[in-house]
């Protein structure tokens, strides 16, 4: 249908004769000759119809309107001196057009496609006409750029692409399960897969020693911006590896990625920090390291306090912390509204955060009359406290104060655009993670990562004599730019240990035949040494694109209820259809429709 793409015709091919066809961009009558930019995926081609030359086509070209599909035969012609448009890469030429074919008309659109529209819901509910927009488009071909490279990147290191069942049991990746009825299997459920953690392992078991899979999961839990409830991971497992081969490869992984999505080089090996670091330094397992606004800790400054609060939590072995946000003494009280519910939200037990601001050589706190001279001196200096900076302060226990100033620290970030950069790309591995956690509302101890990985090598006395807390994982994250873009850990791949983490979760014996008896079974018969990790893809693919939302990297996603706007998914079942997988809902519809009662 046609000869060249919108994009591809320069002055080298003037005089040629050309086939075009694509979208009617934009139309525009000046007087009585018609000018069309015609777009395809690759660009834009400038076609013109004059009356004189062919008053036929000229005619039909008047009723060309927006967004109609149109083949354009014509002649390859430099455009007139001054008409040149440097912005287009075919700007130097334009078709003189001498056929054209309308191929299909289109509606007026419900928005317009060359304007930025901040009505999400409109936007999903017409996603295709949407993903016309050359935003959208240079999204969805990034993404499948950066997908090539890691699939070429993968193949040459060796690893075989394989999949795993979608209709598979629930996997204990932290989040819900979406359930599917069994027809053939009465009151039986599949779950979609949160990730393929144990059928990777299993390939480990047969033998594979290297596999990935660009795999689809499925987490019913809260939506987010870097969350849907599918989502792709770049999901890898490997044998006879330790932690440094799993990073070491996937540091090659990202760097060729990035160089493919953006061409940027980015740094071959990224810096490591430990979870305590991270948790202490930046309050996050997921530091943002593009602007400092470190945790200080001022236990040394207020060691001889007399000032109540902080001497208690001291003495009750709790942490007197401190940011310093520079140059922010100008907050509006709105923001310090805002930075008080999050610091509340986040666990703060008083209302306010207690706050030293320096303006025009003032300091101004409700507690700078209470310190010392020397407090004054110390606290000043250790936080670097100059003229325009304000500090927020935060006492209590170590895991509290981190998880506080760490949310202080990434809204002042959002409100002082520390975090606007796309241009700068601040990997980092957080490693050493906890292996267990306990879960107040439970009273169980839980898998931080997952019931499959390995507790560090230094630290399996403590598991021995029940020391949970202190027991660390061979487990890694992979942050970029404060988001955890990928997780991944060396594994169990001995029957006994894995059976003693199960019960350590709480899980007896008989729950671990039902739920895991095939890993245990498979670990009987020689299973290698193994690891690996799962990157998201949809992550990975917005901080290519330079985006805050992985929405705007998928290209049917669905709203933060879980909705598909344009197909209306999720849907009613009609009755009889459920009565087939024997589901009887109990859930009463006022809005149920008389076709779906049925
Ligand atoms: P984890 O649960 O950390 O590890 O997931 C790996 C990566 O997947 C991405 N991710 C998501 N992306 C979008 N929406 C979601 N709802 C979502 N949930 C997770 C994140 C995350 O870092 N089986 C292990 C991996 C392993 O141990 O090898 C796992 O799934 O970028």
């Amino acid at each position: 249908m046609r000869t060249h793409h919108c994009n591809e015709l320069r002055e080298s091919h003037i005089d040629q004769t050309v086939t075009l066809i694509g979208w009617v961009n934009s139309a525009r009558d000046h007087g009585g000759v018609i000018f069309i930019d015609l777009r395809d995926r690759e660009g834009l081609t400038q076609c013109v119809f004059h009356p004189e030359e062919n008053p036929e086509v000229s005619a039909l070209s008047h009723t060309l309107r927006e967004e109609d599909v149109v083949q354009v035969m014509g002649r390859v012609s430099k455009r007139l001196e001054g008409s040149e448009n440097a912005k287009i890469d075919t700007g130097a030429i334009e078709i003189v057009a001498t056929k054209l074919t309308i191929v299909n008309k289109a509606d007026v659109l419900p928005f317009q496609l060359d304007k930025e529209l901040s009505n999400e819901d409109m936007r999903m509910k017409y996603r295709y006409l949407d993903l016309r927009r050359a935003r959208m488009s240079k999204n969805i071909r990034q993404r499948s750029v950066i997908t090539s490279a890691a699939r070429r990147y993968l193949d040459d290191s060796g690893f075989f692409e394989i999949e795993t069942p979608i209709l598979s049991n629930p996997t204990p990746e932290g989040a819900r399960d979406f359930l599917v009825p069994s027809r053939l299997n009465p009151g039986r459920f599949y779950a979609l897969p949160q990730a393929p953690q144990q059928y990777k392992q299993l390939l480990m078991v047969a033998g594979m020693e290297k596999y990935f899979q660009i795999a689809r999961c499925f987490r019913d839990e809260d939506l987010r911006a870097d969350r849907q409830p599918e989502f792709t991971q770049i999901d890898i497992e490997a044998s006879f590896v330790d932690q440094d081969d799993i990073i070491k490869l996937v540091e090659g992984l990202l760097a060729n990625m990035f160089k493919a999505g953006l061409g940027v080089d980015v740094p071959q090996t990224f810096p490591r920090m430990t979870y305590a670091d991270a948790m202490d330094i930046y309050g996050s397992d997921k530091p943002d390291t593009r602007f400092e606004m470190k945790i200080t800790d001022l236990a040394d400054v207020f060691a001889a306090t007399e000032f109540k609060i902080f001497r208690s939590i001291l003495d009750g072995g709790g942490v007197v912390r401190a940011i310093n946000a520079k140059g922010f003494a100008t907050i509006t009280t709105g923001q310090m509204n805002r930075l008080n519910e999050i610091a509340v939200q986040a666990g703060l037990p008083v209302k306010n955060l207690a706050f030293i601001k320096l303006e025009n050589g003032e300091y101004k706190s409700p507690l700078w009359k209470i310190f010392t001279d020397a407090e004054k001196v110390n606290v000043a200096s250790k936080l670097d406290l100059a003229e325009g900076d304000i500090v927020f302060f935060a006492a209590g226990s170590r895991e509290s104060v981190s998880t506080i100033l760490g949310r202080v620290r990434s809204e002042c970030a959002v409100m002082m655009e520390l975090n606007k950069d796309s241009t700068k790309f601040n990997f980092l591995w957080v490693v050493d993670f906890p292996l267990l956690a306990h879960d107040e509302e439970t009273g169980h101890w839980a898998a931080v990562h997952h019931p499959f990985t390995r507790p560090h090598p230094d630290d399996i006395a403590k598991l021995d004599a029940g020391d949970y807390a202190n027991v660390r994982a061979v487990a890694y994250d992979v942050v970029l730019n404060g988001y955890e873009l990928g997780g991944g850990s060396i594994r169990i791949h001995e029957k006994d240990l894995q059976s003693k983490m199960f019960s350590v979760l709480g899980v007896g014996p008989e729950e671990q035949q039902i739920k895991f008896g095939h890993l245990l079974d498979a670990f009987r018969f020689g299973a290698p040494p193994h690891g690996g990790l799962a990157l998201g893809l949809d992550r990975i693919a917005m901080l290519v694109a330079g985006e805050d939302s992985i929405r705007e990297v998928i290209a049917f996603p669905k709203n933060n209820k879980g909705a598909d706007l344009m197909a209306q998914s999720p849907c009613q079942i009609e009755h009889k259809l459920l009565r087939e997988v024997y589901i009887q809902s109990t859930y009463k519809d006022p809005k149920l429709s008389a076709e779906a009662k049925v």
